[in-house]
């Protein structure tokens, strides 16, 4: 094509229109897409609340995704409160922190089975089990959690159930010291650890091995047993005297107990993808064969909170074109287009805008100068880039 002063001028005055649309057309960089419905607070304290999760059951998509924020403690605190189906056991958990598909929490108490074996004037110390019950939620324990026991000669036995009828499977963690151990650390003598598998159900329950199996010189009759994320007690050190009496060990080992929890979590167990589940601009998924549920997701290309709806993401802003090529913002993608004379996708990770070696006028074919420099200016760059090549034949 000729370049004429007034296609020029008309050039220039395009590039300035797509300049200014796109800067119309797009938010602001830096603005927060909305994680919130409007007119909720978008934080308890220092953690972020996201939709479906909400403070108050208007900003929450349900009560099981309610946030208490209690704002008598500086900072204030989120916890998370719901029932299982059967109405009966309550959970009430201090959130850490929320992400699109987990949730972090603290509780001592739920995570801990302690027993002392031997110890009939200790009664109020023997909790030989714990249950962590999240049947029909749309909250499982996350296979990021491990079981820890700490005793001598004890077993845990750890019982997962999928649904109330049928138990889906089983694990055992054993326990062993050695006569003249005094310190423990995990795993090792005096410390089992095992991954669980997810689950919506778990139970365990600490017994005394040293009646049917070997008889240490001492007796420490106290275990104890807890669940909680991978990896979280690197460190941890215990010293076995503490396995006398059933507070010391607690006590002296609070990082034993402080462990977080994770969940994960997806929209109700009950229910699969549909065409109203999710907000507009995202995709939903099934969750899990076993657990039922779905998660949603934004589209390519868009951001934001796949619950309440997603936005397009103005690539644009960070200008992914080369420097002969104009960024166009378009709905869940964006393309470069070339100035005149240089062809190609314009991208910067990709093929660019490559100049061609030739005059308008002069596109003799047989001219052995003209090919070898169409082989090394696109088609060499074309084989390099060959996904790039296929994007911009399909696109
Ligand atoms: C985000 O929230 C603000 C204030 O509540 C509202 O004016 C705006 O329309 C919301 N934006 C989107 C994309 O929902
Ligand atoms: C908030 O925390 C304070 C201090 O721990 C406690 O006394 C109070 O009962 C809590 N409020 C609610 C509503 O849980
Ligand atoms: C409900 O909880 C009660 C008390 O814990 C228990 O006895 C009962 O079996 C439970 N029912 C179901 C269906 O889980
Ligand atoms: C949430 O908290 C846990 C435990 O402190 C931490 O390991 C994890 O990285 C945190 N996740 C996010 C998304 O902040
Ligand atoms: C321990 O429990 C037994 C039976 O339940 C009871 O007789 C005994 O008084 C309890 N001992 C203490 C110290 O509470
Ligand atoms: C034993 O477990 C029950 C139920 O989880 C709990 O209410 C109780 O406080 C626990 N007792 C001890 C001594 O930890
Ligand atoms: C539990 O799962 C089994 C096998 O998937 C199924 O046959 C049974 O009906 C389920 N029970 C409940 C109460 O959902
Ligand atoms: C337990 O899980 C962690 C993290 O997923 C993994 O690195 C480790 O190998 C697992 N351990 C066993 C014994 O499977
Ligand atoms: C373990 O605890 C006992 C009793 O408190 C103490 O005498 C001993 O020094 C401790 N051992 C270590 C290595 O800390
Ligand atoms: C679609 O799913 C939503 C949320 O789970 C539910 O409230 C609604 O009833 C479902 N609609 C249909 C037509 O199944
Ligand atoms: C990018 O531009 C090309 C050529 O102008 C056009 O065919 C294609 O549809 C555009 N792609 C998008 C995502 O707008």
């Amino acid at each position: 094509m000729q370049i004429t002063k007034q296609n020029m001028v008309m050039r220039y005055a395009l590039f300035h229109m797509f300049f200014l649309l796109s800067l119309a057309v797009a938010p602001p960089s830096n603005a927060a897409t909305n994680n919130t419905k409007p007119g909720c607070q978008s934080r308890c304290g220092n953690v972020d609340i996201p939709y479906p999760f909400g403070i108050g059951p208007y900003c929450s998509m349900n009560v099981d995704f309610n946030i208490d924020c209690n704002i008598s403690i500086n900072p204030p605190k989120p916890y998370l409160s719901f029932v299982n189906s059967n109405d009966t056991y309550v959970h009430y958990l201090e959130v850490i922190n929320i992400s699109k598909s987990q949730i972090y929490v603290k509780n001592s108490e739920l995570q801990l089975a302690r027993s002392c074996y031997g110890m009939p004037t200790n009664n109020n110390t023997v909790n030989h089990s714990t249950r962590l019950d999240f049947f029909a939620t749309p909250y499982t324990l996350s296979d990021a959690n491990q079981l820890t026991v700490v005793g001598c000669e004890d077993l845990a036995v750890v019982r997962q159930f999928s649904n109330l009828t049928h138990i889906y499977g089983g694990i055992g963690c054993l326990s062993f010291c050695t006569d003249t151990l005094s310190i423990g650390t995990c795993p090792s003598w005096g410390c089992c650890q095992t991954n669980i598998s997810k689950t919506d159900f778990l139970y365990v329950t600490l017994f005394d091995m040293q009646t049917i199996g070997r008889r240490d010189s001492r007796y420490l009759p106290c275990s104890f047993a807890s669940v909680g994320m991978i990896g979280d007690l690197g460190n941890f050190i215990f010293n076995l005297s503490d396995l006398d009496d059933s507070t010391a060990f607690l006590k002296n080992n609070k990082e034993f107990m402080d462990r977080p929890l994770v969940l994960d979590w997806r929209i109700d167990p009950f229910s699969n993808c549909n065409k109203t589940s999710c907000g507009k601009n995202s995709v939903c998924n099934n969750w899990d064969f076993l657990y039922g549920g779905y998660q949603c997701r934004c589209m390519e290309g868009y951001e934001g909170n796949p619950y309440l709806g997603c936005q397009d993401i103005n690539e644009c802003i960070n200008n992914p074109c080369e420097a002969h090529g104009l960024c166009i913002n378009t709905l869940g993608s964006y393309n470069c287009s070339c100035n005149d004379g240089y062809y190609g996708d314009g991208k910067i990770n990709c093929i660019g805008c490559i100049q061609l070696p030739v005059t308008h006028s002069n596109m003799a074919i047989g001219n052995f100068q003209l090919i070898s420099a169409y082989l090394f200016f696109l088609v060499f760059p074309l084989f390099k880039y060959f996904r790039c090549l296929i994007n911009l034949i399909f696109m």
